[in-house]
């Protein structure tokens, strides 16, 4: 640790992160403490939505305050971002205590992992608050350190998070651009409540099921036919293997001790539809996280006619849209937040 106790005279910093979308799922860890995974995992950020996060150290506070949507927040929810805080300080090598300050522009129980963008945002606004001057792969483990998923929203477009040979060399990058291809996702929310058991709890259930062994065994052939999906920009292969990932993971949930069954019949009712329009010719794909809302993917240009049909599927309350969004990044101290501030809107 260095000498410095203080951070530099500017140690707030606020930045904006997307959640993502996972095309091939991380699900299930090596080491549950660093969030190293057992498998690699390839997503795309979702533009349009959006956490924003502000990171205050003050030599006054006595200890961490986290403000989510102007409420306090303590407990598990605290902690997560201390450990994100705590490897930050470490870095810098001071002491100061944090105030940090978020908020989503999206429902946090709509099935999107909100945590994604969240350790996303803290991540790059705790690192530049400190005045640590990070690279995209540091702070991409930096924030995988809060949540997993949220080492594939530090880099912008379509991204992959590879295994890494040891937990410090596990960190997402940018595989492609998100001008590369032009697909949206039009999540079919069918249940706005939370889940009941959190992707963190469902990580760990992972290896009671004795597919999760034959699931991590077969990702490197379904990371390869995504990444040559996306490259030449095909979409059956796409739909091919992202169901399939969907299935092979849901089935690991399925069969764990205790089994996680995070469908409903709204739910069994749109994979069906978009199976049927897939047939008919229209190129849509769909996905499910740890949760009941369903992530269709299609071209960016079908997005609105997607949703609409979507719309009209029994048991369907609301569809947001979203393309391919970009990287997290700082934004200007006017942006910053504060925990009385008005509801902000997107820098
Ligand atoms: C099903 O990243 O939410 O969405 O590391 O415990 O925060 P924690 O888990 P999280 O897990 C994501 C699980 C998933 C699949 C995925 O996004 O890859």
């Amino acid at each position: 640790m260095s000498a410095r106790l203080r951070p530099p005279e500017s140690a707030r910093a606020t930045a904006l992160a997307h959640p993502n979308i996972a095309l091939i799922k991380y699900w299930g860890n090596r080491d549950p403490y660093w969030r190293w995974p057992a498998n690699g995992s390839f997503s795309f950020n979702l533009d349009g939505l959006w956490t924003r996060t502000t990171v205050h150290f003050r030599a006054e506070l006595e200890q961490d305050v986290l403000w989510l949507h102007r409420r306090r927040v303590t407990g598990e929810g605290l902690r997560r971002v201390q450990r994100v805080l705590d490897a930050v300080r470490e870095q810098a090598g001071f002491t100061w205590k944090a105030e940090v300050i978020s908020e989503n522009n999206f429902p946090m129980a709509a099935g999107i992992a909100s945590s994604a963008s969240a350790f996303a945002a803290l991540a790059v606004a705790a690192a530049a608050a400190a005045g640590l001057r990070l690279r995209e792969p540091e702070l991409s483990r930096l924030a995988r350190l809060g949540s997993g998923s949220a080492a594939r929203s530090v880099p912008g477009g379509y991204v992959e998070w590879r295994v890494g040979a040891h937990e410090a060399d596990s960190f997402a990058y940018t595989f492609a651009p998100a001008e590369h291809w032009a697909l949206a996702d039009c999540i079919a929310i069918v249940q706005e409540t939370p889940k009941a058991i959190g992707s963190s709890a469902g990580h760990n259930l992972a290896e009671t099921s004795p597919l999760q062994a034959a699931r991590v065994a077969d990702t490197p052939r379904r990371l390869a036919l995504v990444r040559h999906a996306v490259q030449t920009r095909d979409f059956e292969l796409l739909a091919q293997v992202v169901e399939q990932d969907t299935h092979l993971m849901h089935a690991v949930m399925q069969t764990s001790t205790p089994p996680l069954l995070y469908w409903t019949p709204a739910s069994v009712r749109v994979m069906q539809h978009v199976r049927a329009w897939r047939g008919q010719g229209q190129p849509v794909a769909y996905t499910l996280d740890a949760g009941p809302n369903v992530h269709v993917l299609c071209p960016a240009d079908d997005a609105a006619n997607v949703a609409t049909a979507l719309a009209e599927v029994p048991g369907v309350q609301r569809v947001l849209i979203a393309r391919v969004g970009g990287p997290a990044r700082l934004l200007p101290p006017e942006q910053a937040l504060s925990p009385k501030g008005p509801a902000a809107s997107e820098g």
